[in-house]
């Protein structure tokens, strides 16, 4: 690297999750951009508290922080005989800390499986750690190649917006829909970003815009409800988000306010592209409409940096939406770009 701006140029990676022999250091995802602070997890219950508070958040993660949790659990038992007893406890107390992202279901069917297969007197904690380390270095590996794939369906000059946080953040180290415009960065393509700013937890504004301009990756923030005009202004090229649950029809879930983001392409003749890793796709549910919603405290939507901004009104908080697969141009995932019909589309 010869100067300063070039250095700027290359996107930067990071990761939000190490684990540390003893214990997961989570990138508390609350606090940023104003902190950066690190929050050590010792046992599973703190894992599912951080999950649950989304100080670890973003699906690939979830399910990585999930599956250390199952290591801590092995841990902490002594007897052999009862490690089996406490790993299934686990699994329910990690299941239950959100209901939407497949990738949280998968992890801990995974780790289970582990455990199940390891020979009687194995090392059983070991195995566990080794599969907990081996479901995030896949997932980093499966980003970059949804990236590759994704990058080369974007021109040389593209304009693409995004919504939620699908980033380094939100997944083993490089990004699902975020992964793709990264890799077009690194392939030397000049792309910019709109960034939802994602209500009412600030997604976009407070993780996607810092991630990308960490990366030097040009981004503009924009309330939820500007997309429309911009992008009958001629101001957007393409939809990119990601997903938290996919069905076998192509249906998706993902962050809230991605269903109307899919409408205002559709009318402007845009294409929308989901970016996500076949651990997100649930292929045992027909459609979007099986697919667990959940909803959060009314106090997310009614308080602005702490503050009450309405008293004593009720408020409905759906952290996420369906979007019909009707709507959907293609799904980008690690064996490459997948086009409707979807049912017939997936991958051995
Ligand atoms: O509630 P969150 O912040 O966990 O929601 C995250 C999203 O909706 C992301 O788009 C999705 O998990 C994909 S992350 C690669």
């Amino acid at each position: 690297m010869s100067d300063d701006s070039e250095v700027k140029s290359q996107p930067k990676e990071f990761i939000s999750l190490t684990w540390k022999g003893e214990s997961l250091l989570i990138l508390d995802q609350r606090l940023l951009p104003h902190e950066e602070v690190f929050v050590e997890a010792r046992t599973p219950e703190e894992i599912a508290e951080a999950i649950r508070t989304l100080q670890v958040r973003g699906a690939p993660a979830i399910g990585i922080a999930a599956a250390f949790g199952m290591v801590l659990a092995a841990r902490s038992v002594k007897n052999p005989d009862k490690v089996m007893e406490c790993l299934t406890q686990t699994r329910k107390l990690l299941a239950s800390t959100r209901p939407t992202a497949r990738n949280l279901f998968w992890a801990l069917e995974r780790m289970i499986a582990c455990a199940e297969r390891a020979p009687r007197n194995a090392d059983l904690s070991g195995l566990l750690e080794k599969e907990a380390l081996a479901i995030q270095q896949e997932d980093y590996q499966v980003c970059r190649a949804i990236g590759e794939y994704g990058a080369a369906l974007l021109p040389d000059k593209v304009s693409v917006l995004t919504h939620c946080n699908t980033g380094a953040l939100a997944t083993g180290g490089w990004g699902t829909a975020l992964g793709i415009i990264r890799s077009a960065r690194a392939q030397g393509k000049e792309v910019s970003v709109y960034a939802d700013e994602t209500r009412p937890l600030l997604q976009g504004s407070r993780l996607t815009a810092w991630e990308l301009e960490r990366g030097g990756i040009p981004v503009t923030i924009l309330p939820d409800s500007a997309a429309g005009y911009c992008m009958r202004k001629g101001l957007v090229d393409m939809v990119i988000v990601g997903a938290d649950r996919i069905a076998k029809n192509g249906d998706v879930v993902n962050k809230v306010g991605t269903y109307p983001l899919a409408l205002l392409a559709r009318e402007h003749g845009l294409e929308f592209l989901v970016a996500a890793p076949l651990s997100t796709v649930d292929l045992s549910l027909a459609s979007g409409e099986e697919i667990p919603i959940e909803e959060r405290s009314p106090e997310e939507v009614l308080t602005l940096s702490g503050h009450l901004i309405s008293t004593g009104t009720k408020a409905f908080n759906p952290a996420f939406d369906i979007t019909p697969a009707r709507l959907v141009s293609a799904i980008i995932c690690e064996k490459g770009v997948l086009r409707p019909p979807f049912e017939s589309a997936w991958p051995d």
